[in-house]
């Protein structure tokens, strides 16, 4: 049975990764309409990923005896200023989830369920895995600078990176 503090610190976390695939998804709808079919792609398969985050959380803490809750979700922004700033947030973001994540871990250590410790170490790797990736790709807009035929050529890059994303995955 899954303690209380656990159950608690994992329902608030179904509603972060609730909360980032809708940022992400707004991010990608404004690419789309900005004219960045690539970066919208990028921006589509991680409002995916976030998804699939909070259904492993969802199944996780039911199948542990406890109770996942769904969450109401804010809005995100509708508009962003520059791609470049724009993933700038995603990383600002990604911190945000890898600390909240941390989180979890020091509370299962705390409350001694080292089962639920051992099975969110997916998720603390997988934050490594998710900053790199942001990271490199705002030191390749950084190469972009404001060239508009370079972000151009950029958004085609990043479009082979992750597959066709916009159908459900
Ligand atoms: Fe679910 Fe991007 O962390």
């Amino acid at each position: 049975m899954i303690k209380e503090k656990v159950e608690k610190i994992i329902n608030e976390q179904i509603e972060k990764e609730a909360y980032s695939s809708n940022l992400y998804l707004a991010m990608a709808s404004w690419a789309e309409t900005s004219g960045y079919e690539g970066v919208s792609n990028w921006l589509h398969a991680q409002a995916n990923e976030e998804r699939m985050h909070m259904l492993k959380f969802i199944s996780y803490v039911n199948e542990r005896g406890g109770k996942a809750v769904i969450p109401a979700i804010k809005k995100p922004p509708v508009a962003f200023k520059t791609v470049h700033d724009m993933f700038k947030q995603v990383l600002t973001h990604e911190e945000y989830i890898t600390d909240s994540i941390n989180e979890i871990v020091a509370t299962c250590i705390e409350q001694k369920d080292f089962s639920t410790q051992n099975w969110v170490q997916w998720f603390v790797t997988e934050q490594i895995e998710e900053e790199k990736s942001v990271r490199a790709i705002i030191d390749k807009l950084s190469l972009v600078g404001k060239n508009n035929d370079n972000l151009y050529l950029f958004d085609k890059d990043i479009l082979g990176m992750r597959g066709t994303a916009t159908a459900a995955e």
